[in-house]
């Protein structure tokens, strides 16, 4: 028997269905990034950059030099060497952009499985150093006591049950928030029936010492798409633009800028906080990341190729016998 027979499973011996199951396991041709997109085909949402391979992902080609994050980044300051908590990073478009700004640490928090795994995905094709965790990041505010000097909150605010939690927690563990958000707004809902029919009830509350009046969203049937990426009840609360800034100020943010504030974004009005306690301070910049050096083509010798890169530091992590499930401790507060 030749080595090649050995290696295949004797077809007599296999039902037809077992022979296909066992063969799809596999991928028999080369390596190609595309292989690993189309793990998760017809579910991306972002358009993944691939160097030199012209490779199908999303639709959305806007994510990766999103300008709701140049924007932010621009009003906060430089971010060279700071600890960065991302919330919601759904296929690490802006994890992306935060490494290229120069970023120190990134840990990413996503609760949605399939999305989570697009993230590893992402961070592999593009040798990110992000750390991606998978769970709800509410929970994670609340958990760890850790102090990040950036929190990026975009897209997510409006997906919660309790958004005013989520205001308070920042106010506890972040220096400076980068957030992008749908509001409420009653002039523009009047306008806007298509966006209004999806809101069923008004409720004023006070929590976590703000207050604030939520208007509830219900998904409906798009839970069932796909590509769906809201939040992980059927039921989100959407704040109102001022409460969310006065909470904001309520929780410590002094230095507040708004931009991208546009009341007739497709999916409803929406705006850009870039926000700053007193105690933030801007670090010295460092050179860019590895990562972008390698996107950007300057691929001298000490430049290494990102899945070199990641080929190390999973034997690093294999001979660890398995990986931290707590995010690394970031360095000490400056
Ligand atoms: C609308 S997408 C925004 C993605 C990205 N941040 C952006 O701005 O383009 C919301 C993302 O947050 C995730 N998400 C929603 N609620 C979450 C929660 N409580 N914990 C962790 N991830 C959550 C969703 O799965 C999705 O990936």
């Amino acid at each position: 028997m030749s080595a090649d027979d050995a290696a295949t499973p004797d077809d007599t011996a296999l039902s037809e269905g077992h022979r296909e199951a066992f063969l799809d396991v596999y991928e028999t041709r080369s390596p190609r990034a595309q292989h690993q997109l189309d793990l998760f085909a017809d579910q991306w949402t972002s358009k993944v950059p691939i160097l030199g391979e012209e490779t199908i992902s999303g639709p959305r080609d806007d994510l990766f030099h999103d300008e709701r994050i140049q924007w932010g980044l621009e009003a906060l300051g430089p971010i060279t060497g700071m600890t960065v908590l991302e919330l919601g990073p759904l296929e690490g478009a802006h994890t992306t952009l935060l490494e290229e700004r120069g970023a120190g640490q990134v840990v990413a928090v996503e609760a949605h499985r399939q999305a989570f795994l697009r993230c590893l995905v992402v961070k592999n094709l593009l040798g990110l150093r992000a750390h991606f965790e998978l769970g709800d990041f509410v929970g994670h505010l609340r958990e760890y006591e850790t102090t990040w000097d950036l929190c990026v909150a975009t897209g997510v605010l409006y997906h919660l049950h309790d958004p005013l939690e989520l205001i308070a927690l920042l106010g506890q563990r972040a220096r400076r928030v980068l957030l992008w958000t749908h509001y409420w707004d009653d002039d523009v809902m009047a306008r806007r029936p298509d966006v209004a029919e999806r809101f069923d009830e008004v409720e004023p509350v006070q929590r976590h010492g703000l207050s604030a009046t939520y208007h509830r969203y219900g998904y409906g049937t798009g839970v069932n798409d796909p590509t769906f990426c809201g939040g992980s009840r059927t039921h989100a609360r959407w704040m109102e633009r001022n409460d969310i800034l006065d909470g904001l100020a309520a929780v410590g943010f002094e230095r507040i800028d708004t931009g991208f504030d546009d009341p007739f974004w497709p999916h409803g009005p929406a705006l850009c906080v870039a926000a700053a306690r007193p105690d933030a301070v801007s670090r010295h910049p460092q050179p860019r990341t590895r990562a972008r050096r390698w996107r950007e083509g300057q691929r001298g010798p000490e430049v290494e190729a990102p899945w070199k890169q990641a080929a190390r530091r999973l034997t690093w992590l294999t001979r660890r016998r398995g990986s931290p499930t707590r995010p690394p401790e970031p360095p000490a507060a400056p």
